[in-house]
C-alpha cells in the first residue's frame, strides 16, 4: 500500500498528521503536489491519494473535488471520497441529502425564485436564520429576527447576490477576537485592509446569488455540539455562543470534558454517518425545546489542532475511551483497510 498526499504546511491541514502517522508507522507514502497538471501521472504508482482541501482557497475550491472523484472512478482510494466530500461547503446540498436519508436536520427551507420565498415569508414565524451555502467559523450566518428583514435578503440573495467573502463579518470577529485576548492587531487591520485590497477568495469567488436558505431558528441555545465520526470512532467538543450572539461556530470557547458533551449527539452521529457512507464527517448539533439534538451543518473538513486536548473518544456502543489517540491516523488506518 503506497499513499500520495498533498501536503500543505499549515496548522489546519490534516496532512501534517498523516506524514508524520506514515513516516512513524512505516507506512510507504510520497508527497505530490495536486496543483501540478500531470498530478494524474504522478498518483500511478500509488493506492491511494489524499487532500485535505480547504474551501477557503480559491484553487482547492476550482478542482480539488474533481481531481478526487476522478482518482476514484479510476479506482484509486481517496480521502475524502465522494460520499465524504461532495456536499462539503454546500449547506444547500446538505439540506437535501440530510432530508434524504431521514437525518434530524433542522427544519431548512430553500428558494429559488422571489415570488416563492416572498409568499412563504409572509406566512412563516420568525426570527429565522439565514445562511450561505458556504463559509465557516458563522462568517455567513445570521439572524433574521423580522419579516422586513427576510424580504430585504431573500431580494437580494435571489436577485443580486450577497458576497461570499463577508468582509463586515470578518472585521468584527477580529475586533472580538482581540477583545478576548487571542487575536492579534494584525488581524484588524487585515480586516480593514480587505476593505480596498480583495483577498484571492473575494477577487475569485465574488457572489452567491439565485437561491435564499433559511432555517428554523432553534432558539436557547448557549452552545453547540460538534462531534465528529471517523469510521467507528468518534469525539466531540462543546463551543460556547459568543456573548450576544447565537452562533458558537468560530467562537474559540471550547469545552472538551467528556460531561460537556449530549452522548445522544454521538449516538445520532454514528447513525446518520453510517447512511452517509462517509469516511469522516463533522457534525454540528443545536437542542430544540425538547431537548433533541437537531443537525446545522455537516463537513469532512476542520482543524483538527482544536481538538488536541480531547480526553478520548467513543466507539460504535457509544463506550468511552480514555486517552490520547490519533483520529488522523484512524484516517489513514480506514483508507488501507478500505477495498476502494
Ligand atoms: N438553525 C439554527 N438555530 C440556532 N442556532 C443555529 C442554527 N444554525 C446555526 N446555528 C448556530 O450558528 C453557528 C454557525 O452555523 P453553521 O451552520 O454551523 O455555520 P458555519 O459553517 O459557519 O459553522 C452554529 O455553530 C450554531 O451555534
Ligand atoms: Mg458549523
Amino acid at each position: 500500500m503506497k499513499i500520495a498526499i498533498h501536503h500543505t504546511a499549515a496548522d489546519w491541514s490534516f496532512s501534517n498528521y498523516w506524514v508524520e502517522y506514515c513516516r512513524s508507522q512505516k507506512i510507504d507514502y510520497k508527497i505530490v503536489n495536486a496543483y501540478d497538471s500531470d498530478i494524474v501521472e504522478q498518483v500511478q504508482d500509488c493506492d491511494a491519494f489524499m487532500w485535505h482541501h480547504n474551501h477557503m482557497i480559491h484553487k482547492d475550491r476550482l478542482f480539488a473535488k474533481a481531481l478526487l472523484f476522478s482518482l476514484e472512478t479510476a479506482g484509486i482510494k481517496v480521502f475524502p471520497n465522494f460520499y465524504t466530500g461532495w456536499h462539503f461547503d454546500d449547506k444547500l446540498g446538505q439540506k437535501y441529502l440530510l432530508e434524504s436519508i431521514g437525518a434530524p436536520l433542522v427544519p431548512s427551507h430553500a428558494f429559488f425564485d422571489f415570488d416563492t420565498a416572498r409568499k412563504w415569508i409572509e406566512e412563516t414565524t420568525f426570527p429565522k436564520v439565514f445562511k450561505l451555502r458556504g463559509g465557516s467559523g458563522s462568517t455567513n450566518v445570521m439572524l433574521v429576527k423580522t419579516r422586513k428583514d427576510a424580504l430585504k435578503l431573500a431580494r437580494k440573495a435571489i436577485k443580486r447576490g450577497i458576497p461570499i467573502y463577508n468582509k463586515r463579518g470578518a472585521l468584527k470577529e477580529a475586533f472580538r477576537r482581540y477583545r478576548m485576548g487571542v487575536g492579534h492587531i494584525v488581524e484588524i487591520l487585515k480586516a480593514m485592509a480587505h476593505f480596498v485590497l480583495p483577498t484571492p477568495l473575494q477577487r475569485a469567488s465574488g457572489k452567491d446569488v439565485g437561491y435564499a436558505y433559511f432555517q428554523d431558528f432553534i432558539p436557547d441555545n448557549r452552545f453547540d455540539i460538534r462531534i465528529i465520526v471517523i469510521g467507528d470512532k468518534a469525539y466531540g467538543i462543546q463551543r460556547e455562543v459568543r456573548t450576544g450572539d447565537f452562533r458558537a461556530s468560530g467562537s474559540g470557547m471550547i469545552h472538551y470534558d467528556r460531561k460537556y458533551i449530549n452522548e445522544q449527539c454521538v449516538k445520532v452521529a454514528f447513525e446518520v454517518s453510517e447512511k452517509l457512507q462517509s469516511q469522516c464527517t463533522g457534525f454540528d448539533f443545536v437542542f430544540d425545546q425538547s431537548g433533541t439534538p437537531l443537525i446545522v451543518e455537516i463537513g469532512y473538513g476542520f482543524v483538527q489542532q482544536a481538538y488536541e486536548a480531547c480526553p478520548g473518544y467513543w466507539d460504535r456502543n457509544i463506550c468511552w475511551h480514555e486517552g490520547k489517540f490519533n483520529p488522523m491516523g484512524w484516517i489513514v488506518e480506514n483508507l488501507k483497510k478500505s477495498d476502494k
